[in-house]
């Protein structure tokens, strides 16, 4: 396993439409393990392949709901929704390509998703939750989307700016 280099905004390649997987050999498990130690290694409990500059329909989440440390990996390949709710959740939202910057995001509060697991197994659940959140957010990078692109123009100004302050101080330091 090892820990890829995670890109960060305004690095072209999150932009890219993300391809759909077709086969699961080594190399796409491969690619899973090195997914998780790089977001555990963060620490994030989401991570699409495009950040890690792979333009594949590949999510790995963990939510680490019973406690830091005790591992839930949940893989997500070639995931799709339907269903949204009427109903909104908003969650404090980050993202390991836009370091140290949190924001309000509301997005449906639950949805009906599918999905290959990393056996190609497919699933179809109803997720609500911080999971149905995290999903939705590691789908967005699938599709060239980041949580910024959710808020008002001032909003995001805002977050942009205080990115590049943190950006001016650690090249400072
Ligand atoms: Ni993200």
């Amino acid at each position: 396993m090892a820990i890829l280099p995670i890109i960060e905004i305004p690095d072209a390649r999150l932009r890219k439409i993300s391809e759909p997987v077709e086969t699961f050999d080594a190399e796409l498990q491969q690619l899973i393990d090195d997914m998780f130690e790089t977001m555990y290694d963060a620490p994030g409990i989401g991570l699409a392949a495009i950040q890690v500059g792979v333009a594949r329909r590949v999510l790995v989440i963990d939510l680490q709901e019973e406690g830091e440390g005790v591992k839930n990996p949940r893989v997500f390949i070639n995931p799709e929704f339907s269903e949204p709710s009427e109903e909104k959740n908003v969650y404090t939202e980050g993202c390991l390509s836009i370091p140290d910057q949190f924001a309000d995001v509301e997005r449906p509060a639950t949805i009906r998703a599918k999905w290959l697991d990393r056996d190609g197994k497919p699933h179809d659940e109803v997720l609500d939750g911080l999971l149905a959140t995290c999903l939705q957010h590691e789908v967005d990078h699938l599709e060239g989307i980041v949580f910024t692109d959710h808020l008002s123009r001032m909003k995001r100004d805002m977050v942009l700016k205080k990115l590049e302050k943190l950006r001016r101080q650690q090249r400072a330091a």
